[in-house]
């Protein structure tokens, strides 16, 4: 079996960039080039200023800063990567359609397409061609079908290796993954293939951990590892809507029922509703394929899960309004935190980005603060719901970098992401700075009750009366 020696892989983004940082580092005899039609982003990946790479993960800029220029590449010349490399990774976003048949629900591959046909037409000797894109099942079929169609003899082996990092703890989910999974065909030149992948990973994760299946399977366990944790997530929030009409506390159901070794502790922190660029789109995904095959009920299934955290979403947004005496017209709300989690300054599908636009429908000012989110992002990320015109929405809703100040004649404040800063917050300075009764409402149950009771604050925390 050949031994790679160079990797190309297509997309520099949250799933691409650390992945190939940590392949790099684990695997000093690999050269491994990373690009992206992004020029913005490729000049990012190499400022010689660590502190502005295009995405913040703990542990990443210490890896790039070891590696980079030394056998590890961020490059905008695809072409030259494709035709130098015997794998090349696909790992370009694949948003949920916006337009046309499946629009709101399909996987948008125009990008995975994009990279097959210039693949296709770059190669003059045979790949592996490595899906890390978390695609639909039988995406691989598409990608083989255009490959094989380049009448150029060149021989493409298609592989589905589905990325499990959460963003947050990217590096340390990459290096300490609980699994790999490769899926591939059946065939020699598969076989050799898959072997030649698992080798990669072999540098430094435990050969029982890599877990070799057909492509189909591969494809759609990502798919449903997502669908099933985000219904943990949805099946705790459900529960806290229930909490806080009786006297029960999530925090201690959580607890008493992850103790059950079949249910396990993790993921079930009740929340103001999950984001990120992943479990919604997943989801919303599987519910395609499923009711394409006529599998309704399975379809309805697994969409209760994304009506279930839009509720929460909603719900947490009503509190908010309803508590401030049926109105926030003209009141100001300090929202800590934009990001969808903590340790990441990715806002994609943030809980955040619905509260706010709910609470401007309803002509509230509110005043932002988010360690890693940029101003831009933020007001991006408001102008792309398209509810309001964008000078609507820098009128009533400022980006401040002071969260103290911010909390100046508030009327509330929100926890929207559960940075570890906040908790450190004065928070009797920030009660202090507010008109009263000031209300604050944890949406990640992230401060004490006793504490911020005795400190004065009217405190609603999500799942608790
Ligand atoms: P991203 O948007 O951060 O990055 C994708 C990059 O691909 C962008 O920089 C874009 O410019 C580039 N790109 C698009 N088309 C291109 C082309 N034809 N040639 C070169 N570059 C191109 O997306 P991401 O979050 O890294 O996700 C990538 C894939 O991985 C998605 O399918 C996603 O579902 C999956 N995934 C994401 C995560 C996550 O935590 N973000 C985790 C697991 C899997
Ligand atoms: C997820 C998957 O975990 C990862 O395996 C996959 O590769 C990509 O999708 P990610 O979206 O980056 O990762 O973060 P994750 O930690 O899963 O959190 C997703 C959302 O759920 C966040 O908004 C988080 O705050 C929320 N969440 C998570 C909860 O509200 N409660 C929990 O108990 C766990």
């Amino acid at each position: 079996m050949k031994k790679i020696t160079e990797i190309c892989c297509i997309g520099a983004g949250y799933v691409g960039g650390p992945t190939m940082s940590v392949i790099a580092n684990q695997c000093p005899e690999i050269n491994v080039t990373v690009v992206d039609i992004n020029q913005q982003r490729i000049d990012d990946w190499n400022n010689t200023n660590l502190e502005n790479l295009p995405i913040y993960e703990p542990g990443l800029k210490e890896i790039v800063a070891k590696n980079r220029n030394k056998n590890l590449f961020f490059s905008t010349e695809v072409d030259k990567a494709i035709d130098k490399a015997q794998m090349i990774f696909i790992s370009v976003n694949t948003p949920t359609k916006t337009y046309g048949k499946g629009k709101g629900q399909a996987a948008d591959l125009k990008y995975i397409e994009l990279c097959a046909r210039t693949i296709a037409e770059v190669a003059k000797d045979d790949k592996i061609v490595v899906e890390k894109s978390t695609l639909p099942v039988r995406t691989a079929q598409a990608i083989k079908s255009i490959l094989d169609n380049t009448g150029k003899g060149v021989h493409f082996e298609i592989l589905s290796n589905p990325e499990f990092l959460a963003e947050g703890t990217a590096i340390d989910d990459l290096i300490n993954a609980d699994r790999v999974l490769i899926g591939g065909n059946d065939s020699p030149t598969g076989q050799e293939a898959k072997d030649a992948l698992s080798q990669v990973y072999e540098n430094w994760i435990p050969k029982e951990k890599i877990l070799q299946t057909n492509v189909w399977s591969s494809e759609l366990s990502k798919l449903v590892a997502n669908a099933f944790l985000a219904q943990r997530v949805s099946s705790i929030n459900a529960i806290s809507a229930l909490c806080e009409k009786t006297d029960a506390n999530v925090q201690e159901v959580s607890k008493a029922i992850g103790f059950d070794s079949r249910i396990g502790p993790k993921f079930l922190q009740a929340s103001v509703g999950f984001g990120g660029s992943c479990f919604q789109k997943d989801i919303l995904n599987l519910v395609y394929i499923a009711r394409s095959y006529g599998l309704a009920e399975v379809a309805d299934y697994w969409e209760q899960v994304i009506i279930m955290n839009d509720y929460q979403k909603r719900r947490f947004a009503e509190n908010i309004v309803n508590t401030l005496y049926n109105t926030v017209s003209g009141k100001k709300i300090a929202m800590y935190g934009w990001a969808f989690k903590k340790d990441t300054n990715d806002t994609r599908e943030s809980a955040a980005i619905y509260v706010a636009d709910a609470l401007l429908e309803e002509k509230a000012e509110i005043v932002v603060y988010d360690p890693k989110v940029s101003e831009d992002q933020i007001y991006a990320d408001l102008d792309y719901l398209g509810s309001r015109s964008s000078s609507l929405t820098r009128e009533l809703l400022k980006v401040v970098d002071d969260p103290i100040k911010a909390t100046e004649q508030a009327h509330a404040v929100a926890i929207m992401t559960e940075w570890d800063e906040f908790k450190t917050f004065d928070w009797v300075k920030i009660f202090e700075n507010m008109l009263k009764p000031a209300f604050l409402f944890d949406g990640r149950r992230l401060l004490e009750t006793q504490k911020m009771e005795d400190i004065g604050f009217k405190y609603y925390k999500i799942g608790q009366s």
